[in-house]
């Protein structure tokens, strides 16, 4: 079958590599795309907004499948439109997308359906918010409600900080997604991504990653999309990944039912596991970036086969099987990110990388430029290895990253180092 992929992000490049691999698939499009995906995709250019072209689109070029890799179009529901028009589509729609699109609609669903999560407050104003936190005191945590690109979260140590992040929210900091405040909380513990498949009634655990969010080696400076990731996450043992599907995942999969937005596509919970066991941060509706690219690495079976079990409610009937290798990312990012970042600088010894064996290149901000690949955006190269250990997957994919030629990039040299420390027992 034909199948459209809505991205442009190294989520989707890893995406387009299992898409194209599937036997299922004849062609592949992707819109916008970039560098790399051109190599798995034909690539297109959709204004994801006009439904009305993405879905003639689909009909002039007979798109049996359509997968939607980021978050914005699935809360705008895209989905929706797409299966209104009778088109297969693998993402929640617009009321499922809740979950991702306003924090305080997911805590919501936590209260009612007991699912552990940390204790919170809603507020419209400035007001009933500065009130709440000199109730509750520090550590504390501060939300927009809404989209905020991953910036609207505040982890304040500080009275001074909580006010603060409470202040500019409502001063418009992150518009209409800062019209509620979400306080939450503070959870200590080891936070984990935790990934399920979901066709509106099952489940299937989908793995576990862990990410480095903060720009800079021990997890210092400030917060980013993501800097790298592996998987599996060590802490997620048997016992925890049951535990998670038993206590977050089914029962918010039965909830979602019950308030009638049943939910479909990929659920990725934020967990914390604390001591008590895995409580929820935050649930996404999509996979994370740059964990996807560590899950496609890992899986067995075909991933096109488990989106159309999910997209036709048939989950149940289909296998979801892992490599035994852990597979670990590395992040190249342009000088100055997650700040502003110059675009246009030139990529070279991308092709001596990805030949060597066990690694996989995927690219993110990339695009050619005549014979060139320059970089196009904050997050550039996502350098992905395989290996029988976390120890040897990371020393793989930095022997990747020193073959390839770009100065005015940079990467974390310590990704992984929390499981590379739990291997060579001194965690
Ligand atoms: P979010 O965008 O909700 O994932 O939040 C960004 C980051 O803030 C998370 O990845 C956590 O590291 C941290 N965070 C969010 N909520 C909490 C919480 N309740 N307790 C501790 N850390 C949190
Ligand atoms: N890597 C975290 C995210 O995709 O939200």
């Amino acid at each position: 079958m034909n199948i459209l992929l809505i991205g442009s992000g190294g989520r989707e490049h890893a995406l387009a590599w299992a898409i194209a691999n599937s036997p299922l698939t004849d062609t592949l499009f992707c819109s916008p795309g970039n560098a790399g995906i051109a190599h798995e995709a034909e690539i297109v250019t959709l204004d994801v907004d006009d439904t009305a072209a993405v879905i003639s689109f689909c009909e002039a070029n007979t798109i049996g499948l359509v997968v939607v890799g980021p978050e914005a179009p699935l809360v705008a529901g895209l989905a929706d439109r797409l299966r209104d028009a009778g088109i297969t589509a693998f993402g929640p729609g617009e009321a499922a997308a809740r979950l991702e699109g306003s924090k305080g609609f997911t805590k919501d669903i936590c209260a009612k359906y007991n699912i552990p999560t940390g204790a919170y407050g809603r507020f419209g104003n400035e007001a009933d918010a500065l009130a709440y936190l000199a109730d509750h005191g520090t550590p504390i945590v501060v939300k927009a409600d809404g989209l905020a690109a991953g910036k609207g979260v505040t982890v304040a140590m500080t009275m001074e900080q909580a006010e603060t992040a409470v202040r500019e929210i409502f001063a418009g900091r992150f518009g209409a997604a800062g019209a509620e405040v979400v306080i939450e909380e503070y959870l200590a513990g080891e936070e984990v991504s935790f990934f399920a498949i979901c066709d509106g009634k099952t489940a299937a655990a989908f793995g576990s990653a862990q990410d480095h969010k903060c720009v800079g080696e021990g997890d210092t400076g400030p917060n980013t999309g993501g800097m790298g990731a592996y998987s599996p996450a060590p802490v997620m043992d048997e016992d925890m990944s049951r535990r998670t599907m038993d206590e977050i995942i089914n029962p918010t999969l039965a909830a979602m039912a019950a308030e009638g937005c049943a939910f479909q596509g990929v659920l990725f919970a934020g967990l914390m596991i604390t001591d008590q066991g895995p409580q929820l941060i935050e649930y996404n509706v999509r996979f994370g970036d740059p964990e996807c690219q560590v899950l496609m690495m890992r899986l067995k079976d075909d991933i096109v086969t488990i989106m159309l079990a999910a997209c036709s409610g048939t989950l149940d009937k289909v296998s979801v099987r892992w490599h035994d290798t852990t597979a670990l990312t590395v992040v190249m990012a342009a000088e100055g990110y997650p700040g502003d970042v110059q675009k246009g600088s030139v990529i070279t010894g991308l092709d001596g990388a990805s030949n060597m064996d066990g690694v996989q290149i995927f690219h993110a901000g990339t695009k050619r430029d005549g014979d060139d690949i320059v970089a196009n955006g904050g997050r550039v190269l996502n350098v992905t290895a395989q290996a029988d250990s976390v120890s040897a997957a990371q020393k793989l994919a930095y022997a990747a990253v020193d073959t390839i030629d770009w100065p005015q990039g940079f990467c974390r040299r310590d990704i992984g180092w929390r499981a590379v420390k739990r291997e060579q027992g001194t965690g």
